[in-house]
């Protein structure tokens, strides 16, 4: 059905112009605690089976949405009553931002691909805080990935990111350093250690001090070198944070047509996103929590993921093709094949082909 509506109508419209209905509709379901309640009932995950744990914050489901869909936390209930188990909100900036100019999100169909040069437009930390305050109704975990100001010089960056984490951190489940989105120009920089360091060292501080201390965790891109992944991995252990999230969006065109600029999603970043992702395990096992994102489709890709060692799976550019049930499908998808395997409990496949 949603195939259908995709192709006769909405491939039709500008991407940008639906992204803003939906979220306008996501936020009135938000809105609306009875209905919220009633999506809530039936499509989110409710499988014993599905549950995992990670740095201490319990997840309905391994399988959740990545940040950038919802960057200024207007609708984190109703991504929860559709079935993600959890919701990355974000990328937010200390001070609010118009992000580039339009157009700035393209959609390449036939490689299932999206390419968004959005550069972090959003509302700002305070108005977040705002929209992260009001929510109640269904439960939902809330990860906060926190970004630098554009206008902000390098040289300034950790005291940006410390004014972001400050007002947001007591509010988040967990915290992002988001270093590695291609859209802000020397951003990525940011994720050499010696940059790093620091950086990561400032927002640990504060994360470590609110009242339930925060879970830290550095979201990488995927056009690091492999000894670059290692380096990044080497100083999140040094440094005692909880995680990382591999990937972001990739600048490599390799596989697609299009040749606007920003950052390629979807599924030609499949491959190079579980490459890192099996990278990062051989160099930490188990002493980080690894959160795998980038080219997800299906339940085969987070099958794929959990056995290669993620503990949590995101996925953004499949929902665009798949449409609303997606998160859903994948749950019941994912419980029947854990029964079929005569598993109990999803963490007992999680880095089971890992080296
Ligand atoms: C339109 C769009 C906007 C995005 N914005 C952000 C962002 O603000 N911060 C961030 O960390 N990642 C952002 N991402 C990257 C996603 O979180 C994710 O890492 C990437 O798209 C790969 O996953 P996917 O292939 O499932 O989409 C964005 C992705 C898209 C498609």
């Amino acid at each position: 059905m949603y195939r259908i509506v995709f192709t006769q109508v909405l491939s039709r419209i500008d991407p940008e112009d639906i992204h803003h209905l939906t979220v306008g509709g996501l936020r009135l379901l938000s809105a609306a605690p009875v209905v919220k309640r009633l999506v809530h009932r039936r499509l989110a995950p409710r499988d014993p089976a599905l549950r995992v744990q990670a740095f201490g914050v319990h997840f309905p489901s391994p399988f959740g949405l990545a940040a950038g869909f919802d960057k200024d936390a207007r609708c984190v209930e109703a991504m929860s009553a559709l079935g993600f188990g959890h919701v990355e909100v974000g990328t937010i900036t200390a001070h609010a931002q118009p992000g580039n100019a339009r157009p700035r999100l393209f959609r390449l169909v036939r490689e299932r691909a999206i390419i968004n040069r959005m550069g972090f437009n959003n509302a700002g930390a305070a108005a977040a805080a705002k929209a992260l305050g009001r929510t109640r109704g269904v439960p939902v975990v809330v990860g906060v990935n926190i970004g630098k100001t554009k206008v902000v010089p390098e040289s300034q960056a950790a005291d940006d990111y410390v004014s972001s984490a400050k007002e947001l951190a007591p509010l988040a489940d967990y915290l992002v350093v988001n270093v590695s989105s291609p859209n802000t120009p020397g951003l990525r920089d940011l994720q050499a250690v010696e940059l790093l360091r620091p950086l990561l060292r400032a927002v640990k501080e504060v994360a470590d001090g609110t009242p339930r201390r925060t879970p830290l965790l550095v979201k990488i891109a995927p056009d690091l070198a492999d000894e670059d992944v290692d380096a990044v991995a080497d100083l999140a252990l040094e440094l005692g944070l909880d995680g990382v999230i591999a990937t972001n969006t990739t600048i490599s065109r390799q596989d697609v047509s299009s040749t606007e600029t920003g950052g390629l999603s979807g599924r030609p970043l499949r491959a190079r996103s579980l490459e890192v992702l099996r990278r990062l395990r051989a160099r930490v096992g188990d002493r980080l929590v690894l959160v795998s994102v980038g080219g997800v489709e299906g339940v085969d890709d987070v099958w794929e993921r959990l056995l290669a060692g993620a503990t949590l799976v995101q996925g953004y550019t499949g929902m665009i093709y798949e449409g609303p049930l997606w998160a859903w499908r994948i749950n019941r998808d994912l419980s029947r094949r854990l029964r079929r395997h005569g598993v109990t409990d999803v963490r007992q496949i999680i880095g089971r082909t890992a080296g």
